[in-house]
C-alpha cells in the first residue's frame, strides 16, 4: 500500500481515537462511541462536518455524519453494526484500498454511458440498492422514499422481507415492480404464501439471502441500544430487550400469515434442496445473495440458479474476516459468465464501483450509504447518494478511458 495512504490512515485513526471525537452530540441525542473499534470508526466515517442540505454533501460520508446526528443511538447502531469484532465489515471496506487501478491516458472518452441491462431490464447505472430491513427507523416514509429515489434515477431497488411497507405500496411508489429479497423459512407454507404474494405483485426477480441462518452476535448494535434512553418496547412491542440486543418489529410482508398453520406446515432444512423447492415453486428468476466461494458458485450453476450476489451481508452475519471484493474473483472464475454476478459490501466511492466491475461484477450494490442518505434527507438524501456515486464512477471512467460499463475489464486492475 502507498506510504501516503498508510500515513493518512494512521492520522485519521489517531483522530478517531482521540477524546475530542469520542462523544457525538446529535440534535436530540448524545452518545459515546468510545467502545467502537478504531478501524470501525475509520471505515464508518471521520466526518464531523454536518451539511444542511443533500446537495451540499460532497461524498457519501457527509451523509453518514448527518444520519448520525439525526438518528437516536439504537437506530444508528442498527446501521453501523456488524458482528463479533467487526473484522468482516472492516475487511469489506479496507480490501478496496488494496486494489489498485491502471489508468490510461490520451483516450477520447466522451460520451460516457453507465447504463446496464440485467434480467431483461435497463438500469440507469450499475449501482443497485441492496435489501435492508426496517427503513421506517430512518425516515417515516422508509422504503417508499427509497422507491421514489430509485424511480427518479432508474435504479434497481431490492425490497427486504423485513420491509416496513408492503411490496404493493413500494411497487406503486417505484412505478414498476421491485426485486424482492426472501428470508426463506423452514416452514414451507411461509415460503409458499410469500412467493405467491410477491409473484402476484409483478416481481420478476427473487433474491434469496443465504448467509444468515444462525443467531447473530451484534455487539456494536447492543452497545448503541444500551445508550438509548427511550423505551424501545413502546414502538417495537413486547419482547424487545435493549440489554440483550433483542428487537421486535412489524413486517407487513408477514401480515395475514397464520401462525398456527405455519407451525403445522411441512418443515425442511435451509439447504440446497430448499433452493430447488423454491425454484420449482416460482416463475421468478432466483438469485442467491450471500455466496462468497467458487465452490458454492459452482453449486449455483449445477442447481440452475439464475444469478449470484457476492455478499456477506455487509459484515452483519459472519466473521470470516474476508472482504467481498476478495471473494469476487473466485466466484467470477467459477461462473464463467453463465449467469450475472452482482456484489455488495463496503462500496463507498466511484472507484470502488469501478474496481468491482473490473474484477468481473455485473452490478454493484450499496446498503449503508443509501440508508445514511435516507436518514439524513429522506428521498433527496437517497437521490444524492446515487448521484454522488454515479458522478464518481463517471469520473473514474474518464480517468481510465472507458466509455461504457462493458469496457471496464480486468485489464484495469493493476494487481
Ligand atoms: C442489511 N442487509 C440485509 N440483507 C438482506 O438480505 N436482508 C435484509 O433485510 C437486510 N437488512 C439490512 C439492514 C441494514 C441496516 C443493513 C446495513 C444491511 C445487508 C445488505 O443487503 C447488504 O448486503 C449490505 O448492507 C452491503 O454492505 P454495505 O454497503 O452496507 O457495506
Amino acid at each position: 500500500m502507498d506510504v501516503k495512504v498508510i500515513a493518512r490512515r494512521r492520522f485519521l485513526r489517531f483522530m478517531a481515537e482521540s477524546s475530542f471525537f469520542s462523544v457525538f452530540s446529535g440534535a436530540s441525542n448524545a452518545f459515546s462511541e468510545d467502545f467502537l473499534d478504531p478501524d470501525l470508526r475509520y471505515i464508518l466515517s471521520q466526518k464531523k462536518r454536518v451539511v444542511s442540505s443533500a446537495e451540499s454533501a460532497m461524498d457519501v460520508f457527509d451523509l453518514e455524519a448527518v444520519a448520525r446526528k439525526n438518528l437516536p443511538p439504537a437506530h444508528y447502531g442498527y446501521i453501523a453494526t456488524g458482528v463479533d469484532g467487526e473484522r468482516t465489515q472492516i475487511a469489506n471496506r479496507l480490501a478496496y484500498e488494496k486494489v489498485q487501478l491502471n489508468m490510461r491516458r490520451l483516450i477520447d472518452e466522451e460520451p460516457i454511458d453507465v447504463g446496464i441491462r440485467l434480467f431483461g431490464s435497463t438500469w440507469g447505472s450499475p449501482l443497485f440498492m441492496s435489501p435492508a430491513g426496517s427503513q421506517k427507523a430512518f425516515d417515516p416514509l422508509g422504503e417508499l422514499a427509497v422507491a421514489k429515489a430509485a424511480r427518479s434515477r432508474r435504479a434497481l431497488q431490492i425490497l427486504s422481507t423485513a420491509s416496513t411497507f408492503p411490496i404493493e405500496a413500494v411497487n406503486e411508489a417505484r412505478g414498476e415492480p421491485v426485486w424482492f429479497q426472501l428470508y426463506a423459512s423452514k416452514s414451507w407454507l411461509f415460503n409458499e404464501v410469500l412467493l405467491k404474494r410477491v409473484e402476484d405483485s409483478g416481481c420478476k426477480v427473487l433474491v434469496v439471502t443465504v448467509d444468515r441462518p444462525t443467531a447473530l452476535s451484534r455487539q456494536t448494535q447492543r452497545a448503541f441500544m444500551q445508550q438509548d434512553s427511550r423505551d424501545c418496547a413502546a414502538c417495537h412491542g413486547p419482547g424487545t430487550d435493549p440489554e440483550k440486543g433483542i428487537i421486535r418489529g412489524h413486517w407487513p410482508m408477514l401480515d395475514g400469515l397464520d401462525k398456527e398453520k405455519m407451525a403445522a406446515s411441512e418443515k425442511y432444512p435451509l439447504d440446497w434442496k430448499m433452493i430447488d423447492r423454491i425454484r420449482r415453486q416460482t416463475k421468478m428468476a432466483v438469485v442467491l445473495k450471500g455466496i462468497v466461494t467458487g465452490a458454492d458458485a459452482r453449486l449455483c450453476l449445477e442447481r440452475g440458479v439464475d444469478g449470484i450476489v457476492v455478499s456477506n451481508h455487509g459484515g452483519r452475519a459472519e466473521e470470516s474476516g474476508r472482504g467481498t471484493i476478495e471473494s469476487l474473483p473466485e466466484v467470477v472464475a467459477a461462473v464463467k459468465k453463465k449467469i450475472p454476478v452482482l456484489i455488495d459490501g463496503g462500496i463507498r466511492r466511484g472507484t470502488d464501483i469501478f474496481k468491482a466491475l473490473a474484477s468481473g461484477a455485473d452490478a454493484v450494490g450499496i446498503g449503508r450509504p443509501y440508508l445514511w442518505g435516507l436518514a439524513a434527507f429522506g428521498q433527496l438524501g437517497v437521490e444524492r447518494v446515487l448521484d454522488i456515486l454515479r458522478a464518481e464512477l463517471m469520473l473514474t471512467m474518464r480517468q481510465a478511458g472507458t466509455k461504457s460499463i462493458d469496457e471496464i475489464t480486468p485489464a484495469y486492475i493493476a494487481r
